[in-house]
């Protein structure tokens, strides 16, 4: 065991690996080596979610297999980061003694100073939340992070905070509680961060936020002109020349504009695709979250993003047996899959989160029953996605190459579909274009072929 190495073990959203990424640079600074092995690592980081019970328990399991670890080997020390970390981390130190060091999630800047408190005997913590942090994101060096455990860690693409918090209160969700309010960067930070990011070969940005359509709407960004909304910051971006691929998420329905929207038709490499969760099919079950829209909104925003990008593909967040929902509710749920038509969705059955509205609500469906509206959900989802599939047969795309392993060969087109190519040759690294016909759709990925002409 080498005793500066560390080892990161990220759950949750793309905000917690982004935020796996900077611990992983901060701890670079100060000595710390990363390894991708825990039982090699001296210090064990576990970057966690809370956003449903399921995701939690996996957190408590894990630190109790690191229990067993820690028996065997003293000298290690444990860190609990994320956001099981800020809402629980009191529990988390009542129960576990083997843990050294609980880092709420503002505060994965100072892991290093909060890691040289810990002792053996003490734990440190630290769980303020941001009304007592300074109202900006700290600026983080754009240099490609060190951090590498995915594609979307690779040099050639890379996600960027824009933003973080939430103001939405949606009544089911803990992350206002677990991120605090809506802070965003500065416009000059991110701009200059992405530049760097492309003059050291990147050429796909993500620009992230648990809610990036209200940039800028909540607090006024020290040094950005006003009113600067998100679609000037998408504007700004798009125009750094080299970056070919731009994407964000999350948008939240309620404040996609109709400037937002136009985007898709004025910035050639905004690529036609967008995560637009509905949550619910009824208007009804989306009053009872907070959602701040009716479905006639959200689909008169779908018909002006269809209209304008036909090509667009949308995929879109589910809750089924929130408290309350009939099965009438459920069916208009399917409804909107049918009118939609989505590429693609991520569902889930409703789970209680402590603190939040909905978990005090009556009307709590069973297990099973949740179970069965998931599973009917997902059945068709799937034969949907299938049918979407289908459409590219025949067409050519341009991938991006995100692995090449022995001509085997994985790349995501602008809609963000992912697309195996075999006996590719070689020299098609990661991070170049290759243009494929589709040959096979399946429902979570397609099959291509490099086009003629290709060497
Ligand atoms: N900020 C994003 C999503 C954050 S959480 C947004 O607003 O869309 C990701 C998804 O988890 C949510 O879209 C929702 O579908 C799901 N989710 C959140 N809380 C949940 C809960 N208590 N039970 C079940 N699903 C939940
Ligand atoms: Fe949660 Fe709603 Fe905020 Fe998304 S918009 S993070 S679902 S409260
Ligand atoms: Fe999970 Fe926190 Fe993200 S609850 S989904 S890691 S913001």
């Amino acid at each position: 065991m080498n005793k500066n190495s560390f080892y990161i073990k990220t759950f949750g959203c793309q905000m917690n690996i982004r935020d796996s990424e900077i611990m992983a640079q901060k701890l670079s600074e100060t000595g710390y080596i990363e390894t991708s092995a825990p039982d090699d690592a001296a210090l064990i980081i576990l970057n966690t979610c809370s956003v449903r019970g399921k995701a939690e328990q996996k957190v408590f399991s894990m630190l109790g297999s690191l229990r067993k670890l820690k028996q065997k080997n003293p000298e290690l020390k444990i860190c609990v980061a994320g956001c099981v970390a800020q809402q629980e981390g009191q529990k988390i130190i009542d129960r576990m003694e083997h843990v050294d060091l609980v880092i709420g999630t503002q505060h994965i800047y100072n892991i290093s100073e909060l890691l040289s408190k810990s002792t053996n005997s003490k734990t440190a913590i630290n769980l303020s939340d941001s009304y007592e942090i300074p109202r900006y994101i700290p600026h983080v060096g754009g240099s490609p992070a060190l951090h590498d455990t995915g594609a979307q860690d690779e040099q050639f693409s890379k996600f960027v905070t824009i933003m973080q918090g939430c103001n939405n209160f949606c009544t089911y969700c803990v992350v206002p509680y677990t991120r605090g309010r809506e802070v965003s960067r500065r416009a000059a930070d991110i701009v200059n961060e992405i530049q760097t990011l492309v003059n050291g070969g990147v050429v796909e940005i993500t620009l992230l936020g648990q809610n990036v359509n209200s940039y800028g709407s909540t607090n006024q960004v020290i040094d950005n002109p006003a009113p600067y909304s998100f679609s000037d910051l998408l504007a700004d971006v798009a125009k750094i020349e080299g970056l070919e691929r731009l994407r964000f998420t999350t948008s939240h329905p309620k404040d996609l504009s109709e400037r937002l929207i136009e985007c898709f038709d004025l910035l050639p490499n905004l690529c036609p695709q967008i995560h637009l969760p509905v949550q619910s099919g009824s208007d009804r079950i989306l009053k009872r979250m907070n959602r701040k829209y009716t479905i006639a909104n959200y689909l008169e925003k779908v018909e002006r993003l269809k209209s304008i990008r036909p090509d667009i593909a949308i995929t879109t967040d589910i809750i089924v047996g929130f408290p309350g929902e009939t099965e009438a509710d459920f069916q208009q749920t399917m409804n909107l899959l049918e009118t939609v038509r989505y590429h693609g969705s991520f569902s889930f059955k409703y789970s209680d989160r402590p603190e939040t509205r909905a978990a005090d609500l009556d009307g709590k469906l069973s297990e099973e029953e949740k179970g069965r509206r998931l599973q009917q959900f997902q059945k068709r989802q799937d034969e949907i996605s299938l049918e979407r599939n289908r459409e590219y047969l025949g067409s050519t795309l341009s991938i991006l190459v995100e692995t090449n392993s022995g001509g085997k060969m994985m790349g995501r087109t602008v809609t963000n579909h992912i697309v195996h190519v075999e006996r590719a040759p070689l020299d098609m690294v990661p991070g170049t274009f290759a243009p494929v016909e589709i040959i096979h759709a399946g429902q979570h990925s397609l099959k291509g072929a490099l086009t003629p002409g290709q060497p």
